[in-house]
């Protein structure tokens, strides 16, 4: 199994071009089954997750193609994948393939919407706590769908098709939208979410939904309403940078010290973090191109910060944040309310120096001057790349076990470190 290897005390200084959304790119290839004609995405990271749903897709018919090089383009351009469902042979999602990758779940929707009958695995347990799937299934039964439980999988049915309906969230759920949204867009008559979520992935899949000629409207808002249409054709789509992978490198970057330009970042996409690492005294100029993050050698100020579902601070950059806050001058506190469990990291951390006290779901994190290199890993992605930021900025080596994690959803983490000035290198085997 791989490992990373980093020996801390670099700053980085350079260029970090930004991927494609992971949890753009994922949707947006598998509303791919909603349609006969062939969907065009660009931009697609080249990730294990991304493969593994390729895998996945495979098995319900689909074809998909991954375009060749053009001159000038590099590692650094996302690829583009032509994907064909233009028959669909199998509506069932098997649990061997299911348990490996939760989003894969999110395929009941469009399945039952075009064909009319999905059979789908429950995901099972998830290491950042149970993350249950019944908003989905809610959202697939309210627009006519029966729903069964059969040997551990979800069997929707709706041989005559869906029909638009209201749908109210009483939480706000990226599954639970996604689901929804392209369920209705095959559904007869109009569908209205009351309480959608309002993350820039979900605008993202609505507008190449649209482009496949859906009616769409709403998506970014509390309220998305939906027309539905008899078919839908293909399209071509560009996934929208990574908002999770740029917030990562900002705060490498913060916590290393450095000038750090990250290439195709949209300010706009991660606001709510940007702003606390303003408030830590980071300074963050957002351009054009890019958003440029700069720590020169002041000392990093402790926040108080609590997770909450977009435009709030996400908990994709928890872990990050607290990584960063390890070495802060003073004590930051940091609460978790999407998901519970979601603490791996806290226990590795501590191995590297870092003071928190668990509480709940608040984490208390006192800043200490240095950290310190150690072997450590964790069960999740973005608790590894919380070790990676820590180590980057720890006394001596550290090696980050279970890399695998990693390339789930950094695309080359290695290699944009590096080219930074990170002394870091992944060992085989
Ligand atoms: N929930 C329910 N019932 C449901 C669905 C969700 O109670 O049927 C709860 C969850 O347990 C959680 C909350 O609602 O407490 C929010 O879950 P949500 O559905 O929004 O999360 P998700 O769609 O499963 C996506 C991302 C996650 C990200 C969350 C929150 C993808 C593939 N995954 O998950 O990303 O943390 O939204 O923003 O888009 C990651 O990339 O590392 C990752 C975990």
């Amino acid at each position: 199994m791989d490992r990373i290897r980093i020996v801390g005390g670099r700053k980085l200084n350079g260029t970090i071009p930004i991927s494609g959304a992971k949890n753009a790119a994922l949707p947006l290839m598998i509303a791919s089954l909603l349609t006969e004609e062939t969907l065009i995405l660009d931009n697609v990271p080249r990730l294990a997750d991304v493969a593994q749903l390729e895998r996945i897709l495979g098995n319900h018919g689909v074809d998909i193609m991954v375009s060749g090089k053009r001159p000038g383009e590099t590692a650094d351009n996302g690829q583009t994948l032509h994907i064909s469902a233009a028959r669909i042979v199998d509506t069932t999602a098997p649990y061997e393939l299911v348990s490996k990758m939760r989003a894969s779940f999110w395929v009941l929707a469009p399945l039952v919407a075009r064909m009319g009958d999905a059979r789908v695995s429950m995901p099972g347990g998830c290491a950042i706590g149970t993350r249950p799937v019944d908003l989905l299934i809610m959202a697939v039964e309210r627009l006519g769908a029966t729903i069964d439980i059969e040997g551990g999988y979800v069997v929707a049915r709706a041989p005559k098709g869906l029909r638009g309906s209201e749908i109210v969230f009483p939480k706000v759920t990226v599954s639970g939208t996604h689901t929804a949204v392209m369920a209705a867009t095959l559904a007869k008559g109009t569908t209205v979410i009351e309480n959608a979520a309002r993350e820039p992935e979900i605008v993202d899949v609505a507008d190449c939904l649209n482009k496949m000629g859906a009616h769409i409207s709403g998506a970014g808002t509390r309220q998305i309403v939906i027309e539905g249409v008899a078919k839908l054709r293909g399209a071509r789509h560009a996934v929208l940078p990574d908002r999770i992978e740029t917030g990562t490198y900002a705060m490498a970057a913060a916590m290393t010290g450095g000038d750090v330009f990250l290439q195709n970042g949209r300010p706009e996409l991660l606001q709510a973090a940007l702003d606390v690492l303003v408030s830590a005294g980071v300074i963050v100029t957002p351009t054009n191109q890019g958003i440029r993050i700069v720590r020169n050698g002041a000392g990093l100020a402790p926040v108080d910060v609590t997770t909450a579902p977009f435009p709030e601070f996400p908990t994709d950059l928890q872990a990050q944040l607290m990584a960063l806050m390890s070495c802060a001058r003073g004590t930051s506190h940091i609460t978790e309310t999407i998901f519970e469990n979601r603490f791996m990291h806290v226990g590795e951390l501590t191995r590297l120096g870092a003071r928190i006290q668990l509480e709940g779901e608040r984490a208390t994190i006192e800043g200490v001057p240095h950290l310190k290199g150690a072997p450590v890993m964790a069960t999740d992605l973005r608790a590894s790349v919380s070790l990676v930021i820590a180590a980057l900025a720890a006394e001596g080596e550290t090696t980050v076990n279970r890399v695998y994690h990693l390339d789930r959803g950094f695309e080359r983490l290695e290699d944009k470190l590096g080219r930074c000035g990170a002394a870091i290198e992944r060992l085989s085997g």
